[in-house]
């Protein structure tokens, strides 16, 4: 049986029809991902119904640092005593309006997790700008922690995240 989804590297995909319900990742999607990847400032992932080729879903992943003092003492304190910690950063994370529900934003923090660890760089964590309150819960629920001087920031080692892949 072949697989209801893929996953693959934004090229010259038609995804004039994704909605996810806000505007301004719709937009980022239909007319700034493209630019963004061929100025290698963002890496845009797609998500793919086999069966339809529609975009069901996207993230974009870029490289990035977070200060070790921003992260909280605990897991800071385990850490090599450099001043900054390579991370990889998920800027941008939406499914379709049609497929929400069916469990795909989880398909994709996974795929993003994956990602980061098969890097032949070094990255400690996965780093996340939550767009609001909703989408900040969306990844607590997924074993993110949110930075303290920065609540809408959140952070996912990728060691415990590889550890808890469903
Ligand atoms: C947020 C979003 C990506 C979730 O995707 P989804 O495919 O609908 O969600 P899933 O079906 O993968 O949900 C998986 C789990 O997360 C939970 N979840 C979903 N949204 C949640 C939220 N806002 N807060 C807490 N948990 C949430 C679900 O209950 C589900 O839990 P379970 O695995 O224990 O059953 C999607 O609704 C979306 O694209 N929204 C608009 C854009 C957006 O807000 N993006 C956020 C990044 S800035």
């Amino acid at each position: 049986m072949t697989k209801p989804f893929r996953i693959e590297r934004l090229a010259k995909q038609d995804r004039s029809g994704f909605d996810c319900g806000i505007p301004p990742l719709n937009d980022y999607l239909h007319k700034q991902a493209g630019q963004d990847e061929r100025r290698r400032f963002a890496a845009c992932y797609l998500l793919v119904d086999a069966a339809t080729s529609e975009v069901a879903g996207y993230y974009t992943l870029a490289a990035g640092s977070v200060l070790l003092g921003d992260l909280p003492q605990a897991t800071a304190k385990k850490l090599p005593r450099y001043p900054s910690v390579p991370v990889v950063r998920i800027g941008r994370l939406a499914v379709d309006q049609r497929y929400q529900g069916k469990k795909l934003g989880g398909v994709l923090l996974v795929d993003a997790i994956q990602r980061a660890a098969s890097t032949d760089v070094g990255v400690y964590a996965v780093i996340v700008d939550a767009k609001d309150e909703a989408a900040a819960t969306f990844y607590e629920h997924h074993g993110f922690t949110r930075f303290e001087s920065a609540p809408r920031v959140l952070f996912l080692p990728v060691a415990s995240g590889l550890a808890n892949l469903p």
